[in-house]
């Protein structure tokens, strides 16, 4: 840390005298530094090696103090710069501020001042380093907010690596998502940027995670950085490296590293507080995204479960309702022609697919109660007698209470318990008239008629369809709803049912 280190200070005067006093004093004072005569060798000097504070002289031939501060503001180093001024009107002093300047000296000064001055300075840097300016401040809100509302994980990673290399100016932005089994979950996402992003070089996650886990952020100055480093691709030495990991509680998902090799790219405790902070945003959104991800998976997978259940009941009440058919050879096939009648009546007064399919089904079941009567019974030739009537009369109750209990059934319920009741009022179970009887149950009366009158009985031959038609017409307002008969007729016309 450089704070820790012997602070070096580079001292620019033309005047030998001032170069020597300042060099002994400042030395015996525990600084470390060097002295050069001119503008250029100071330049010279800030390229090579790393200055904490520059003492400028500000009348010198060739480059001048101020000309001095805005080159080196130029180039943008991050250092305590101050300026000494024989010449000491307040507008030398203003021009030396606006050239950013940190501090100014009068000549002749006292050594006090100088450390007063240096001291001020590096306890300014000290709260700037430390503290995140108002500007990463606000570029963090924003960037939180916009990865809270992004559920795209990749897109996070490319939002959170792009903003921490804008804010450090490294060479080398690394940004790594360890590989998880979660499924659906990327497994292992690496994302670089910056001028070296297109080498080899790489961040050692096994040695960078094993140190964050040890001291949760890692800010490591000089080539000290060098050991958290993989590839051929490093251009020199560290100059900075900084790291922190992408976590949530209880599990570290990746961490986020910053490069410099460049020396005036020097990162600072507000890079280190900005990256963690940055981080720890992003953990949270990929934490959440990886959630939603799960339970949509987890939901996916149960509706499919559920649906194939549902298919496989559904098959199963079919084939008890075929199955009824089948012992009685006047019967069979008879559901499946009452639903295909119902549901070309259902498509003739134009309803909606859904509500047709649910008719067409409700047509296949209406039948199902008869489950627990005996066909011989049922068939046998000759009148029914009167407990038989009863028995028969049933099975639409019976149907009801077979369907009562299968949520994805009730809305077919309807279509079963009332296919025997008569637009008169005079059906049964619950003797309903007009609109009070479900519209189901009067298109499956329609339906579930025409097909017992023009199918063979035990007691009789099938009627000829055209009888048929007149029965139901002349029905119609009796038995039948003369809507549903009409959209039959109209069906029968165009020859959509046929002999
Ligand atoms: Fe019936």
């Amino acid at each position: 840390m450089i704070s820790n280190e012997r602070r070096t200070i580079l001292v620019v005067d033309d005047e030998m005298v001032i170069r020597e006093v300042l060099e002994d004093f400042l030395s015996a004072e525990g600084y470390e530094v060097v002295a050069v005569s001119s503008g250029a060798d100071a330049l010279v000097e800030l390229e090579e090696e790393h200055y904490d504070a520059v003492l400028s002289d500000l009348m010198m031939p060739q480059m001048n103090g101020l000309e001095l501060m805005t080159e080196i503001n130029n180039r943008g180093y991050q250092l305590v710069k101050v300026i000494m001024t024989g010449y000491g009107t307040i507008e030398t002093a203003v021009q030396a501020m606006k050239v950013g300047a940190d501090d100014y000296i009068l000549k002749p000064f006292k050594m006090e001042e100088v450390l007063s001055v240096l001291d001020r300075g590096f306890d300014r840097q000290r709260l700037v380093r430390e503290n995140i300016t108002l500007r990463e401040t606000v570029n963090l809100y924003r960037i939180a907010e916009t990865i809270a509302h992004e559920s795209d994980s990749g897109r996070i990673l490319q939002e959170i690596a792009e903003a921490s290399w804008q804010e450090t100016q490294a060479d080398f932005l690394f940004l790594s998502i360890f590989p998880t089994p979660a499924p659906k979950w990327d497994p292992g996402h690496q994302v670089k940027v910056g001028p070296l992003a297109g080498t080899d070089l790489q961040v050692d996650e096994l040695e960078v995670g094993a140190a964050l886990a040890r001291e949760s952020t890692l800010l490591v100055q000089g080539a000290d950085g060098q050991t958290f480093l993989q590839g051929t691709g490093a251009p020199g030495p560290t100059v900075s490296f900084c790291a922190v990991p992408l976590q949530v509680p209880g599990r570290m998902l990746g961490l986020l590293a910053a490069v410099s090799f460049t020396r005036r790219t020097v990162f600072t405790e507000g890079h280190r507080k900005f990256l963690h902070i940055l981080a720890t945003k992003a953990a949270a959104a990929l934490e959440n995204t990886r959630l939603v991800e799960q339970l949509q998976g987890a939901n996916r997978e149960l509706l499919e479960a559920n649906h194939q259940l549902q298919e496989n009941f559904v098959q199963s009440i079919l084939g008890f309702a075929r199955a009824i058919e089948q012992n009685d050879p006047y019967t069979r096939g008879h559901s499946d022609r009452v639903a295909r009648y119902s549901r070309i009546i259902a498509e003739e007064l134009k309803f909606e697919a859904q509500l047709v399919e649910d008719i067409f089904f409700a047509g296949q079941l209406h039948d199902i109660g008869k489950i627990g009567i005996s066909s011989q019974k049922l068939n046998k030739a000759g009148k029914l007698n009167a407990p038989e009537i009863r028995m028969f009369r049933r099975h639409p109750e019976m149907g009801k209470q077979i369907l009562e209990p299968i949520p994805f059934m009730r809305h077919l319920i309807s279509g079963v318990y009332c296919h025997h009741e008569r637009y008169d009022g005079q059906g049964y179970p619950q003797g309903l008239a007009g609109e009070e009887i479900p519209l189901m149950g009067r298109i499956i009366a329609v339906a579930d008629t025409y097909d017992a009158m023009t199918s063979d009985r035990s007691y009789r031959k099938a009627l000829p369809m055209q009888v048929a038609l007149d029965e139901l017409g002349a029905n119609l307002g009796t038995q039948f709803d003369p809507m549903v008969v009409q959209a039959f007729l109209a069906a029968v016309t165009k020859g959509r049912i046929h002999e």
